[in-house]
């Protein structure tokens, strides 16, 4: 796809807007939440949620250039022009709006207002209750400002300490009501804040909803056995260790891209023992199935555990 605009969206975020290269109507459409693939010019590939709706014709991204950035944001922030190509994946979608006419809560901290603004969207649209409660650390620092912050149904909150926020959402988030949803998407530990104070006002669980775009904090708290069938090498995986690093220990490099168990450029088929998943990527039936694996991040359940690498 092609580059078709950046904008400096606020400190540290940059909007890009993709086209086709060759200009022509985009070959798919996507429901809010969705995020594609995009691969850098370094080769490495990242996850960015779409901030727009289908209708635009165009793909939208705000791409928060991370500190510890291994070459995904850092090289989009520092070597994207205007008129570049990217490789970019049709959308996918492991977070969507679900159908319904009740109110909906979007409650979004720092980078993870992007996916959010497109439900935002979407409820204005669909003309859906809808209220955004959006976390910056300043007004510098939240994208997006101008278009909502004379938005009643939006409140920007900026400039809190982390213990500030806890305080601030205890205050304000509203006990549920039936047919409500509540959305949240931030930093790990946000998200979990959120999610216990919405169980002490009484959401279910079935009408929260949180996306994760890091890698999962969990790790094998036990060292395990693992086995290459093909080169029929052998090394222990240490306790906090993942499987892509022990064996490489023993000179044996499985692909990756993500390292977050969202891309899929590390599936590898299992032969034998029993899998720990805690990726994004594979359908239930491929999990249910015991035959494949994302050893970016999962892990082995039992003692030992042999792919075919
Ligand atoms: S490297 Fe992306 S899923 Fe493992």
């Amino acid at each position: 796809m092609k580059t078709r605009g950046l904008r400096e969206e606020a400190e540290g975020i940059l909007a890009v807007e993709l086209c086709m290269a060759d200009s022509t109507p985009l070959p798919f459409s996507w429901q809010p939440g969705a995020h594609v693939d995009v691969q850098m010019g370094s080769g490495v590939v990242r996850q960015y949620s779409l901030t727009n709706l289908a209708d635009e014709g165009c793909l939208r991204l705000a791409i928060k250039h991370a500190d510890d950035s291994r070459g995904g944001s850092r090289w989009l922030h520092q070597q994207l022009r205007v008129g570049d190509r990217l490789k970019v994946s049709a959308p996918r979608n492991l977070f969507p709006l679900q159908p319904g006419t009740g109110p909906v809560l979007l409650v979004a901290a720092g980078i993870g207002v992007t996916p959010l603004l497109a439900m935002y969207r979407q409820c204005r649209a669909e003309q859906r209750p809808v209220q955004l409660l959006y976390f910056a650390r300043s007004p510098a620092h939240s994208a997006f400002i101008e278009q909502l912050r004379h938005d009643p149904a939006v409140r920007l909150i900026s400039g809190l300490a982390a213990a500030e926020v806890g305080a601030y959402l205890d205050q304000h988030l509203p006990a549920w009501q039936t047919d409500s949803q509540l959305y949240t998407c931030g930093p790990d530990g946000f998200m979990a804040s959120v999610q216990q104070l919405a169980g002490e006002r009484g959401w279910p669980s079935s009408a929260l909803f949180q996306e994760h775009f890091q890698a999962p904090l969990v790790s094998d708290s036990q060292e395990a056995e693992l086995v290459l069938a093909r080169s029929g090498k052998r090394v222990t995986v240490l306790a906090g260790e993942t499987l892509v690093a022990a064996a490489e220990r023993v000179g044996i490099s499985i692909p990756t891209s993500c390292g977050m168990g969202m891309c899929g450029a590390c599936m590898t088929a299992v032969v034998s023992g029993e899998i720990e998943h805690r990726d994004q990527y594979l359908s239930d039936a491929e999990r249910a199935s015991g035959q494949w694996i994302m050893p970016c991040v999962s892990g082995c359940a039992g003692g030992r555990l042999e792919l075919d690498f």
